[in-house]
């Protein structure tokens, strides 16, 4: 029998996993007794999120080109995204047949600054793609001001915040017109690649389950039956296709690995949090890191702990950190990926002459620390390299 190994990187798929991709091969991939994979998950996923609708797809980033379409982004129009970002924010848009503009990010909580946003509006904009960055929720209230304002729409890119909340409570991904999520290895949940996209206007979802599934005229917001009627189905007058759309769609076995890992969501959050709350207490008095600046109130779901290294001000090079912080243990120290402007994949793009220089100053000295560990002990360890490698730097915080 295929048992998980829970002793190795198993340990996060030790759930329902197993037994919900039996049930998809015993059932040769069609549905089930209680709905197939994909519907159990989306189910699941809408009411933990609190949204009337949500679609799998095969990615993040596909969800993100889908949610871009049908919000109506096509050629001539903008896309607001967060100079410091994964390139997949910059892409999608490009994807749509629009183009990405980039705007400078707030040097403390590392998030979209809204007041620059306001600057890179023009009569082509059509959506600001609000990024929640390490697990923590941009300032929507500002964002969504301007949105109303300039009439927008507004995508928000929960990759890396599952249930993080704003000072009001508001859960991430649930404040503008629509959510998406990935399920890609290195996130809260995983079921290896897929997404998925959610939201409360049934039009919207409608359209873009479509895109995302080729277009198939029976798709619905809530449905993503492409077979429902056998006679009509199988009449040679049947057209199938009413759009032209994409196979975004998530198959049936990566849906039963992400069904067993939503029923698990809080717990994997919860992990995360507490790894970032432990690396945030080391630092309070630390002069050489500024951890990303959560407001009052705020629920940082930590999909990795981000601090500013300020060490390069007295002269501590940020590979010589990394280095040393690994000697003792610790578990390796991600850098930022280049501000979106700087990536060569742009360079045939008017991106390529902009420069945003909260985003290229604070770029270089981002420390991202991991959070996947998996109890008390790992955490310990982390504590611990982390409080040796500041002691080495002459940093007593
Ligand atoms: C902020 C952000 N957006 C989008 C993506 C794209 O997700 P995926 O890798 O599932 O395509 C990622 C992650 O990889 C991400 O971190």
């Amino acid at each position: 029998m295929l048992i998980i190994d829970p002793a190795g990187p198993g340990w996060r798929f030790t759930g329902n996993e197993l037994r919900y991709l039996a049930e998809v091969l015993n059932n040769g991939f069609s549905a089930g007794a209680d709905g197939s994979m994909n519907e159990r998950a989306e189910t699941l996923f809408a009411q933990t999120m609190g949204l009337s609708h949500a679609i799998g797809f095969n990615s993040g980033t596909s969800t993100l080109h889908a949610a871009l379409v049908a919000m109506g982004v096509g050629p001539g129009d903008e896309v607001i995204v967060p100079a410091l970002s994964p390139a997949m924010c910059g892409f999608t848009p490009f994807h749509a047949g629009g183009r990405a503009v980039v705007a400078d990010v707030d040097r403390d909580t590392f998030l979209m600054d809204p007041s620059d946003v306001a600057r890179r509006i023009t009569d082509r904009t059509r959506v600001i793609m609000a990024v929640h960055l390490y697990g923590q929720v941009c300032d929507m209230d500002a964002l969504m001001d301007l949105a109303a304002r300039h009439g927008l729409t507004v995508l928000e890119d929960c990759a890396q915040c599952y249930l993080g909340t704003d000072a009001r409570g508001r859960v991430g991904g649930t404040i503008g017109d629509a959510g998406s999520w990935s399920f890609e290895n290195s996130k809260h949940l995983s079921c290896g690649e897929g997404g998925m996209i959610g939201c409360d206007n049934p039009a919207l979802a409608e359209s873009i389950r479509k895109f995302g599934g080729l277009g198939f005229r029976n798709l619905t917001a809530s449905s993503g039956k492409v077979r429902v009627d056998r006679d009509k189905l199988q009449d040679p007058d049947w057209a199938r296709h009413d759009r032209r759309g994409y196979n975004y769609r998530l198959g049936g076995l990566p849906a039963a690995v992400a069904l067993a890992q939503i029923e698990r969501m809080r717990s994997f959050i919860d992990l995360r949090i507490a790894m970032g709350t432990a690396f945030r207490a080391v630092l309070e008095r630390s002069t050489l890191l500024r951890p990303q600046a959560t407001p009052e109130g705020a629920v940082n779901s930590h999909y990795t702990f981000a601090a500013r290294f300020d060490g390069v001000d007295h002269g501590i090079a940020w590979q010589a950190f990394r280095r040393v912080f690994a000697a003792n243990g610790g578990d390796g120290i991600y850098a930022a990926w280049k501000p979106i402007h700087k990536e060569p994949a742009f360079r045939d793009t008017d991106l390529a002459d902009e420069q945003r220089p909260v985003t290229e100053w604070l770029q270089g000295r981002l420390m991202q620390f991991t959070t996947n560990q998996r109890d008390d002990s790992e955490r310990k360890t982390q504590v611990e390299a982390l409080i040796a490698t500041l002691r080495h730097f002459g940093d007593d915080a």
